[in-house]
């Protein structure tokens, strides 16, 4: 069923496993998703950059796409439509086409000014039953021209934000999109335990999932992650299978051009990337 996030998540904050937000990117990519988590009997959140939006063809082409599929497939675990790091009038543009889950990223703004406008989309998704993920600090590298500094998150902010009534919140502990550079430090747990204490208990979203270690994401769960999010390592396993696949020549041989096989590989590696996911994350069979 597609639905809002609000009770998948805090399903998983109660029980203590983790629920993936896979980012999607065209047809493919959402059957691979939506096959691979009803194998699994796993939810799953759907993230849709507004860049990947567009590349979809808009805001009401994703909601048709997915829904369609969906009903294709017969999928019966719990599916969200989440717009990933919406802008402001992003975040409006996919409430009215019909997500069901909103990610409003105002965490570039001042403070105030990222308080206000977290409140006006909150009272504008509640209204419609739509679940909404606010950020405060900011997670690393870039995604989609979305570029932060990764600064880690101040609890003090994290705790007015996490008043507004969001349904989950992110924060910068320490986390980068993309690949994580040879120095990286690793996550901070001190900061994660010191939001966590301050935000009542409503789920916490780790963005940057790619390449973050086992033991690390585990340890995120522990202490109140409800969600994490994956985006680059499923085009990473996409990009290579269908590189191997040319490299192999078998585009050339019978029919192998034929997109229907061209891009199969690469959709099976996406689906390998969730697998791992959410049997890392602990959400398989807890539809
Ligand atoms: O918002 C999406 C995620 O934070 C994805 O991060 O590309 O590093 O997996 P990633
Ligand atoms: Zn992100």
């Amino acid at each position: 069923a597609i639905v809002s996030a609000k009770d998948m998540l805090l399903k998983a904050r109660n029980e203590g496993y983790g629920v993936a937000q896979i980012n999607i990117n065209n047809l493919e990519w959402i059957k691979a998703v939506l096959q691979t988590v009803e194998e699994l009997k796993s939810p799953v959140i759907l993230g849709v950059s507004e860049g990947a939006a567009k590349y979809m063809a808009g805001y009401k082409n994703v909601v048709e796409m997915v829904k369609n599929v969906h009903d294709f497939l017969g999928v019966t675990v719990p599916v969200a439509i989440h717009l990933d790091h919406g802008t402001y009038e992003g975040s409006f543009k996919a409430l009215e086409a019909g997500f069901t889950s909103i990610m409003f990223d105002g965490s570039h703004y001042p403070f105030e000014e990222n308080l206000a406008k977290t409140k006006e989309v909150v009272a504008a998704c509640h209204a419609k039953g739509v679940s909404v993920e606010a950020e405060v600090g900011s997670i690393g590298g870039e995604e989609d021209g979305v570029i932060g500094a990764g600064e880690l998150a101040d609890p003090a902010e994290c705790k007015i934000i996490a008043a507004t009534g969001v349904d989950m919140f992110a924060a910068g502990i320490g986390n980068i999109h993309g690949k994580y550079p040879a120095n990286w430090k690793g996550l901070s747990f001190d900061t994660l335990e010191e939001i966590q204490k301050v935000t009542n208990n409503i789920p916490l979203v780790l963005h940057g999932g790619t390449g973050i270690p086992g033991d690390q994401v585990k340890r995120a769960i522990s202490l109140g992650v409800s969600k994490i999010n994956v985006n680059t390592e499923c085009q990473l396993a996409f990009a290579e299978e269908t590189r191997k696949y040319i490299e192999a020549g078998k585009d050339l041989q019978s029919k192998g051009f034929d997109p229907r096989k061209l891009l199969a590989p690469g959709t099976d590696g996406i689906k390998r990337v969730v697998r791992e996911k959410i049997e890392l994350f602990g959400s398989a069979n807890k539809a």
